[in-house]
This record gives C-alpha cells, sequence and structure tokens, in this order.
C-alpha cells in the first residue's frame, strides 16, 4: 500500500489507475483506525478494484471546546492495519494541503434538513464541516463507490443527499455498525473512556435494545422515549438527545412510518458516545 500526502501525487495515482480501467472506492476516515473503519475497507473491496482510504482530522468539523487537539493520532498502526486489510493507497494530506488559503473564506457546503437537529442541533457547523470535507474528498478521488458507517446514522443520511443534490453520481454504500462483544459500538473516542467508564458504556445499547423492545411491542412512543432516557441517565450517562426518526431519511415518524430508528448522543464523563438502532414499528 502507498500513502500519499500531495494532492498532485494523489492525481498521478489515480490517473494512472483510471488509465488500467481500474473502479476505484473511497472510504473516508479520520484515522485511529479500529474494527469498524476496517469493515468499510473490506466492504470497499467487494465493490471496486482499487481502494482507496482517507486519513485527515479535518479542523472544521470540530467545534470550539471538542476534541481537535487531542484526537488520537495513529498514523503507523493504522497504515498497516490499511495495508493488511488490501487497502490500495492512502491519502493522508495535512491541513495545509487540504486548505492552502486556510478555513476563513473556505467555500463552505451546507445541507439542509437532514444536517438540522439531532448532532446538528447539539454540534452547530459540525455537518457543514463534514460536507465540505467530503466534497473535497469526492472531486479530488472521483470514486465509483465510497463507503460510510451507519455508526454516524445522520452523516450517512447527509452524505447521501449531498451526492444527490450535487450529482456526484457516486454509489454511497451503508455499512452496519461493529460493535465489541459487549454491545458497545466501536469509536475512536472510546479510547477517552476511564476504566470504570468503559464498564459503564455498554448500558448505553442495553437502553437502546430495551425501548426497541418496548416500541416493538406497541408500546406509546413517547412512553417509551420517556422511559429510555430516564434509564439512560440513570445509568450514568448525560444525554444529548433520544429520538425516533424514520429511517429512510431521518424525518418526524407518521403513523404509517414502519422503518424507523433510535439515535441517540450521551456523553460519559468526558466522551460523547453515539449510537443507533433500527425499530421496525407494529
Ligand atoms: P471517522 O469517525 O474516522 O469514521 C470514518 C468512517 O468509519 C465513517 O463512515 C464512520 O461512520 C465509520 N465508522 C466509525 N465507527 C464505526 C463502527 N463502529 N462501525 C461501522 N462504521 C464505523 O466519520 C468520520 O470519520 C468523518 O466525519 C469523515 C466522514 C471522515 C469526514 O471527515
Amino acid at each position: 500500500m502507498k500513502t500519499v500526502s500531495q494532492i498532485n501525487v494523489l492525481r498521478e495515482q489515480l490517473a494512472q489507475a483510471r488509465r488500467d480501467g481500474l473502479r476505484i472506492a473511497l472510504v473516508p476516515t479520520m484515522g485511529n483506525l479500529h474494527a469498524g473503519h476496517l469493515s468499510l475497507v473490506r466492504e470497499a473491496r467487494r465493490h471496486a478494484d482499487m481502494v482507496v482510504a482517507s486519513i485527515f482530522v479535518n479542523p472544521l468539523q470540530f467545534g470550539p471546546g471538542e476534541d481537535l487537539d487531542s484526537y488520537p493520532r495513529t498514523l503507523e498502526a493504522d497504515q498497516n492495519a490499511l495495508a493488511a486489510e488490501g487497502c490500495d493507497l492512502l491519502f493522508a494530506p495535512s491541513t495545509a494541503e487540504l486548505y492552502p488559503a486556510g478555513r476563513d473564506g473556505l467555500c463552505n457546503v451546507q445541507v439542509p434538513g437532514v444536517s438540522e437537529g439531532l448532532c446538528g442541533g447539539n454540534r452547530p457547523g459540525h455537518f457543514d464541516g463534514v460536507a465540505t470535507v467530503v466534497s473535497i474528498l469526492f472531486n479530488l478521488v472521483r470514486p465509483e463507490v465510497a463507503c460510510f458507517g451507519e455508526k454516524d446514522f445522520q452523516q450517512l443520511a447527509v452524505i447521501r443527499k449531498l451526492n444527490r443534490d450535487l450529482h456526484f453520481g457516486i454509489e454511497i454504500i451503508g455499512v452496519p455498525i461493529v460493535r465489541a462483544k459487549d454491545g458497545l459500538a466501536l469509536s475512536s473516542r472510546n479510547g477517552y473512556l476511564s476504566e470504570q467508564e468503559r464498564a459503564i458504556a455498554p448500558r448505553l445499547k442495553q437502553c437502546l435494545d430495551a425501548l426497541k423492545a418496548r416500541l416493538e411491542q406497541g408500546v406509546a412512543r413517547d412512553v417509551a422515549l420517556r422511559e429510555a432516557l430516564v434509564a439512560i441517565s440513570e445509568s450514568g450517562f448525560k444525554p444529548d438527545y433520544l429520538e425516533l426518526r424514520r429511517a429512510a431519511d431521518l424525518g418526524a415518524v407518521e403513523d404509517d412510518t414502519r422503518e424507523a430508528v433510535i439515535l441517540v448522543a450521551a456523553h460519559l464523563g468526558r466522551t460523547r458516545l453515539l449510537d443507533n438502532l433500527k425499530v421496525a414499528l407494529p
């Protein structure tokens, strides 16, 4: 696997791949790779001849006081993991390479609707930062396919709309959440958890499982959600939100909605955990 940090070298590599007629898949990441990221690489392999991963801790998507500076950077281990998974090319640019004119006055890609509320409500500007960097990566790599995790369910919805509205023409593939044995969704931010917090963390998924069961039994939505919010708080989390939305587009659940998704963000100490679970409403 080759690692490139410069845009012109990336372009040369991709031009050669295109001359060779290869179908290209892109897996964008911020690094500190775990089995969740690697499942995206594996899925990408199934859809393309050449897998390009990117590692870039994108300052545009971090708010003031968030963890931009402490976000784990583990390039060497990531390179080894990607190579072992059969990734062909890693693009790992510096901030100056991607945003040479700085961030002031930079074009900003906004995705209305799906980026509002949920994480967009708690992290203003976050999805603008995501949509902007993903647009840049899509333009640089021009992949046929791109893989994103369902772990970040709202992000996936934002990217599907971005791809549709701006006619990128890329096949967007959503990949199921990879979890630890105890149910905790894998995340680079789990490394922030103390040993004690790590023992508590799986309770979040247990609360989602219990809520899913109640909803599927036909318990009134507002009652079930309120109970679950209490259970989450009593387990030691400080929830940002717990919501039930339409799975297809994150719209409001209507009486005839069958495929829904529970979405949760909750703080455990200094760590913000994110999870979701699909529900078949009766
Ligand atoms: P990052 O948090 O590094 O995640 C990169 C990709 O891995 C995302 O598509 C995310 O949904 C997926 N992922 C993370 N944990 C996962 C898990 N447990 N199971 C399945 N997939 C998982 O998401 C970002 O980076 C950034 O916002 C990015 C899209 C790269 C733009 O900067």
